[in-house]
């Protein structure tokens, strides 16, 4: 049969419809790719969903049409090695058709290493993680906000190491399908509460030195009354930061030799009725109940060694108290102080249960000035625009804090670093946990911090420090 000749190995090795599907696919995600090209060398595109098309789709259209090209081979094996037979020169095909495999073979290896390569930067930057996937918003928006804004979400959520990127890699596919099947929990479950999270040794402890000594620190803490003239206050603290063997805070828990577990009772880890201290350099182990826990509770929970995290747990994407957030907007100027009661009628306004986003939109800014115009019609006229300001920022604090469709609201991730608004240290710190010999875990004011002045309308020890204007940021 002469046309047989004439027709290529590679075509006839290429028949099947099943390889052919493959070379189409190739082709198309390679032509998509080159087109995208510019956006691929930033590794980053501007819109999140452009994104997830070149960065996750592309590749993978890729890859699935590469897999297919030889699976046609297999199938249409039979009907290969039929026609092969029947060819003149099968030499001189093999060796053609090899030639071509090889040049193929190495464009491919070129253009798949890039798109993997690129898909796996994309997929640990703060776009991937934060934006694409709607779910994690919540934490994306309080993270821009964070000290932390400059550390990628991967820093902390992947552990460091092949395995860790694997784990992070299986754990992210499991959640992209409970996400696109709508399976997933809302509001998601907390890092600490999945008892997902990577240890702080192998992500804090990479950049901060878990050892170092950290003199006191100067905490001023602004608040406003819930009073007409919503009258200023300030508390000042000198938090006893400390540090390897100079104890403090951080020396406590985390010196030299120094090892504490506690068993937890929930999985928010709020309520604690077990506690061991260990330091194996001076040869001692306390062990703390709360009053009316078993001696073997620990036995029956989830027992955990004290980390970074259990304090810090809010370090990079920390969520405000409604009355904390509202005093840091009129502190920092994006609320007028001189309204009266906007710090009453502000903290009101963003506790109400909106359906929506949208219904919060509409409702926080122009609440704001229906309020004016009825108590207090003079200043709903002269001064407009601060109302208006007012009525933003207190569109905005919801907006950070409160995603009604993941079912995030005020207090849905509790802040561990401090007593006040959450439990915080007082899971232990409480005098209820005890040794047998009757020792408590300490609940000594001064063991902590230094209260230098406590809610005063014009405290001394700031003239005497020469600190002018204070200001409170979001509790890490
Ligand atoms: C500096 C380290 C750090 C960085 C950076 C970081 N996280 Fe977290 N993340 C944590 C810790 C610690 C927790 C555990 C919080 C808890 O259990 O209270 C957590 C918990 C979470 C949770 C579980 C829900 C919750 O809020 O507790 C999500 C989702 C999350 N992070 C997403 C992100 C995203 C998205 C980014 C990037 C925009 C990011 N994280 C950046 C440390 C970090
Ligand atoms: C990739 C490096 C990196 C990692 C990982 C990291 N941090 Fe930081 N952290 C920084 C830098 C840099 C700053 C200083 C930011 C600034 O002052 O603007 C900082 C600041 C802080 C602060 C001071 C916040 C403030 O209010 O000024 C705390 C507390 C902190 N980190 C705790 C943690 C904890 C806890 C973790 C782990 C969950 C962690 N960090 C992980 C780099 C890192
Ligand atoms: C027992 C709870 C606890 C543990 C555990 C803990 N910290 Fe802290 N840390 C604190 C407190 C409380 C402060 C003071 C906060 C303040 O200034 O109000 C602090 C302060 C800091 C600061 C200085 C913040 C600033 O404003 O400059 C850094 C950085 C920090 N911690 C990092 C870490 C790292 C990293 C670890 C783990 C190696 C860690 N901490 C473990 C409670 C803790
Ligand atoms: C999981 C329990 C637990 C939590 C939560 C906890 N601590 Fe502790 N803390 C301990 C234990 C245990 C000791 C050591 C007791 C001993 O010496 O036997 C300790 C000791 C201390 C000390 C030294 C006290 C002294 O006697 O001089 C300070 C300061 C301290 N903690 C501060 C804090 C701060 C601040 C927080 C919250 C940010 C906190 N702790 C949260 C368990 C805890
Ligand atoms: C185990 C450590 C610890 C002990 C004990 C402790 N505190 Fe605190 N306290 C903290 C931490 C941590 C913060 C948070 C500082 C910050 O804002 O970063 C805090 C914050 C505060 C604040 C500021 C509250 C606010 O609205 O922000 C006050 C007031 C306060 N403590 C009073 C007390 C008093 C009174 C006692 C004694 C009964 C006490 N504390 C005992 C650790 C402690």
């Amino acid at each position: 049969m002469p046309e047989h000749q004439e027709r290529p190995l590679i075509l006839l090795l290429t028949s099947h419809w099943v390889s052919m599907l493959g070379a189409a696919l190739v082709t198309l995600a390679g032509f998509s790719w080159l087109f995208a090209l510019p956006a691929n060398i930033r590794g980053h595109a501007q819109n999140p969903y452009i994104g997830l098309l070149l960065f996750v789709a592309i590749p993978m259209v890729f890859f699935a049409g590469l897999a297919l090209i030889p699976i046609g081979i297999i199938l249409a094996k039979r009907r290969v090695e039929q026609e092969f037979a029947t060819l003149p020169d099968r030499h001189a095909a093999w060796r053609r058709a090899g030639i071509f495999f090889g040049v193929m073979t190495a464009a491919n290896v070129l253009i798949g290493s890039q798109l993997t390569y690129r898909s796996v930067e994309h997929m640990e930057t703060v776009q991937f993680c934060g934006q694409t996937c709607h779910v994690m918003n919540p934490e994306f928006t309080a993270h821009l906000l964070a000290p932390h804004q400059q550390v990628a979400c991967a820093t902390c959520h992947v552990a460091p190491g092949a395995t860790g990127w694997l784990k992070a890699k299986m754990n992210g596919t499991k959640q992209l399908m409970d996400v696109v099947f709508n399976k997933f929990p809302r509001p998601i479950e907390g890092g600490l509460e999945s008892n997902k999270l990577v240890s702080s040794a192998a992500t804090c402890e990479q950049c901060h030195e878990s050892q170092v000594f950290i003199g006191p620190e100067l905490r001023t803490i602004t608040k406003y009354k819930d009073e007409a003239a919503n009258t200023r206050t300030e508390t000042v603290l000198m938090m006893q930061v400390g540090g390897g063997r100079f104890g403090g805070i951080h020396g406590a828990h985390l010196g030299p030799g120094v090892h504490i577990r506690y068993a937890a009772q929930d999985k928010t880890r709020q309520t604690i009725p077990w506690v061991e201290y260990r330091n194996i350099e001076k040869g001692v182990t306390r062990t703390y109940l709360a009053s009316g826990a078993k001696p073997d509770v620990a036995g029956t929970l989830p027992v955990f060694e004290m980390q970074c995290a259990d304090c810090h747990n809010r370090a990079a994407h920390s969520f405000e108290a409604p009355d904390r957030a509202v005093d840091n907007a009129i502190t920092t100027g994006r609320i007028a102080p001189d309204l009266p009661f906007v710090k009453k009628t502000g903290v009101e306004l963003i506790k109400v249960n909106y359906q929506t986003d949208e219904d919060a939109r509409q409702k926080i800014p122009s609440s704001l000035a229906n309020f004016y115009q009825q108590k207090y019609p003079d200043i709903a006229a002269k001064r407009a625009s601060d109302v208006q300001a007012a009525g933003n920022a207190l569109l905005a604090i919801y907006q950070h804090n409160v995603f009604p469709d993941l079912k995030v609201t005020w207090g849905t991730y509790p802040n561990n670093l401090g007593h006040t608004d959450n439990p915080g240290c007082f899971r232990c710190h409480d005098d209820s946990h005890a040794t047998a010999d009757k020792k408590t875990i300490t609940q000594d004011c001064s063991a902590c911090h230094q209260s230098l002045a406590m809610d005063e309308a014009s405290p001394e020890i700031l003239k005497t420090l020469g600190v002018a204007e204070t200001s409170t940021g979001v509790r890490q």
